[in-house]
């Protein structure tokens, strides 16, 4: 059979609101690309697996857990439910980052590491020591197999923020959790069934990690170090605010929203 008469024996609508993550789903299950699909045969064996991940995804299963994995900058990162799944926003993060040290050698500290994306795609990219760490030690022992799987040099810790942290950084990043009570109890199905809460709260007012970031980073920057971080929806002006000690740049995202802050270290 076909793969675009497995479409039509199954009701497979392509028009649905999941429609790119199902097109996704079939280019990587395939290994083909939508215009093969009218002559493209798949097995027996394949139409059962393609249908059990259709039913996982119609059920607000997140695309990359069913995968298993997530492209981001030019890495593959492995996820796992016990960490957040990469986001496009942290990758234009990381994107910033790579273009702006671009053979620069330097040291970057990724607090809150998860998956390791951040870690791992600018330890790839640039001429870095980057150390990561996270108070999840499932999410270091994922963060830890991305690094190794993408060829990546990367220290890693567990603890929480700056427990095990020593030494000096050109550059902290940090997409910490960021959602406050309210948007913690009005989440969407695939983020709350699927995705580690320890990942996402950050605190009655969701600013917790900035003030902690703010307090202890002094200690961790060399001269003229930089902080970048990623934010919540309008969390943008508040997180400038607590970093009042340094020069601030808010940066938005390519969906027209203030995402990111970066602070630059006055001393
Ligand atoms: C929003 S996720 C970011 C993951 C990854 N950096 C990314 O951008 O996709 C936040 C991460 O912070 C970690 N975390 C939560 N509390 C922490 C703490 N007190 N110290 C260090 N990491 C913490 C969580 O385990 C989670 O992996």
């Amino acid at each position: 059979m076909t793969i675009k008469d497995f479409f039509t024996a199954n009701n497979i609508d392509m028009d649905t609101n999941c429609a790119r993550d199902l097109a996704w789903l079939l280019v990587e299950r395939t290994k083909s690309e939508p215009i093969e699909w009218g002559a493209k045969e798949i097995t027996k064996q394949e139409q059962t697996a393609i249908k059990r991940d259709i039913a996982r995804l119609k059920k607000g299963e997140p695309l990359g857990l069913i995968l298993g994995f997530v492209p981001f900058v030019n890495c593959e990162i492995k996820v796992t439910p016990d960490v957040l799944i990469p986001r496009s926003e942290t990758e234009q993060l990381c994107d910033m980052i790579i273009t702006e040290y671009e053979g620069v050698p330097t040291r970057i500290l990724d607090l809150c590491t998860g998956s390791g994306c951040i870690a791992v795609s600018l330890a790839k990219n640039l001429d870095a020591y980057v150390l990561a760490t996270d108070i999840s030690e499932a999410a270091v022992s994922v963060a830890r197999q991305n690094a190794l799987a993408n060829f990546a040099q990367v220290d890693f810790v567990v603890g929480d923020m700056f427990e095990k942290v020593s030494g000096q950084f050109d550059i902290i990043v940090c997409n910490p959790p960021y959602l406050d009570s309210k948007e913690m109890e009005t989440l969407p199905r695939s983020v709350a069934d699927y995705e580690p809460h320890s990942a996402l709260f950050g605190g009655e007012d969701g600013l917790d990690f900035y003030r902690k970031i703010a307090q202890e980073a002094p200690a961790y920057l060399s001269a003229g170090g930089v902080i970048y971080m990623e934010v919540g929806d309008f969390q943008a002006e508040k997180v400038a605010e607590i970093f009042g000690e340094f020069d601030c740049n808010i940066v938005g995202d390519y969906y027209g929203f203030d995402r990111f802050v970066i602070a630059r270290s006055r001393k």
